[in-house]
């Protein structure tokens, strides 16, 4: 089949893959679309040439899992492929607890923009426990996983602050009326939860915002730089604590990943939320879209169409 692999220098391109390989508990999708997130272009930096990429996939289930778990042959789903990654191919592999029917009225493109990045905004979120009247603060609010975390903590009843790069970046959330949004510089804590999507000295600044108490929720492989400890940080936030935090763990636990994938469809389905779709491109523009992305060239998500 046709398939997108990494490259030496960091970038994608086609070759004639073999079929996936799966396990009992994985059905096989013709993909009809996919997306662009920093988990692809890290994917594509970082894993050994000639890699499998592509972490969203919506498509027609054409091979049940031999267990029989997950929607039927014939089915419109969407899924996140974990770490197996392989997304940006004819044909993937989709385990049946991370894959669910499409709702008619969804349409491909926003479907493909939400599991890998719903799934990890709500795992992020999660760390921070009950979040009615909670003050959250997500870093990298512009970015595909930051929209939908500040989307997603204000439906739970938090009062939620998005932290952008620069000035510039506000209006790129002004759609939000009720989302406060600040720069590194301007953000002012104490925050009962912070959702780091960026790394580096942005990691540390949310560091010193932290309540009392607070978690640190950091998802973030964004900036290479390493992040910082600020000083008398154990000393002024007692009881604070910084977790790691991924979209692939504990999905298999109790129908959880089928649930939360279920809960986003339904969630962008009726408006609720908007995982801000501005471009739909051929696979064959793969390689560009993920330079543009690097170089944080692009405004919301681009997904792209596999044929
Ligand atoms: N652990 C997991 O399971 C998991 C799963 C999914 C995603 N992630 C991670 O979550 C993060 C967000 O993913 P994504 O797909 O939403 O990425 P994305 O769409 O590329 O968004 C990145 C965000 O980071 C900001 N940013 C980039 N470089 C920055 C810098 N030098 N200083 C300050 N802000 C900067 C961007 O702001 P601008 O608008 O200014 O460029 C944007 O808001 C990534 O680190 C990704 O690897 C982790």
């Amino acid at each position: 089949m046709r398939a997108l692999i990494t490259t030496k220098d960091g970038s994608v391109e086609f070759a004639e893959a073999p079929e996936p390989r799966r396990t009992n508990s994985e059905l096989l999708v013709r993909v009809s679309a996919s997306t662009v997130a920093r988990g692809d272009l890290n994917t594509a930096r970082l894993s050994p040439p000639g890699s499998p990429i592509g972490l969203d996939v919506v498509g027609t289930v054409v091979e049940p899992a031999v267990d029989g778990s997950g929607p039927k042959v014939g089915t419109r789903v969407m899924g996140y492929t974990s770490t197996r990654a392989g997304g940006w191919a004819e044909r993937a592999a989709l385990d049946s607890s991370l894959v669910v029917p499409v709702p008619e009225a969804l349409a491909d493109n926003v479907a493909a923009a939400l599991p890998n990045s719903g799934l990890a905004a709500l795992a992020g979120l999660e760390a921070g426990g009950f979040l009615l009247g909670a003050r959250v603060l997500v870093t990298g609010a512009t970015g595909g996983v930051g929209r939908l975390a500040v989307q997603l903590a204000h439906l739970a009843g938090a009062n939620v602050t998005g932290l952008v790069s620069s000035r510039q970046r506000h209006e790129l959330l002004r759609d939000f009326d009720w989302l406060t949004t600040a720069t590194a510089d301007e953000a002012e804590g104490p925050f009962d939860l912070v959702v780091d999507l960026v790394g580096g000295d942005v990691l540390s600044r949310a560091m010193s915002l932290v309540a009392e108490d607070g978690v640190l929720a950091s998802l973030a492989q964004t900036v290479p730089e390493t992040a910082s400890v600020p000083s008398f940080w154990f000393a002024m936030h007692p009881g604070a604590r910084l977790v790691s935090v991924t979209n692939t763990r504990g999905q298999r636990e109790a129908g959880r990943g089928v649930r939360r994938l279920e809960l986003l469809a339904q969630l962008a389905e009726t408006g609720r939320i908007d995982p801000h779709v501005t471009g739909a491109a051929s696979w064959e523009e793969a390689a560009d879209l993920l330079a543009a992305l690097g170089a944080r060239e692009l405004e919301g998500r681009t997904t792209l169409r596999i044929s």
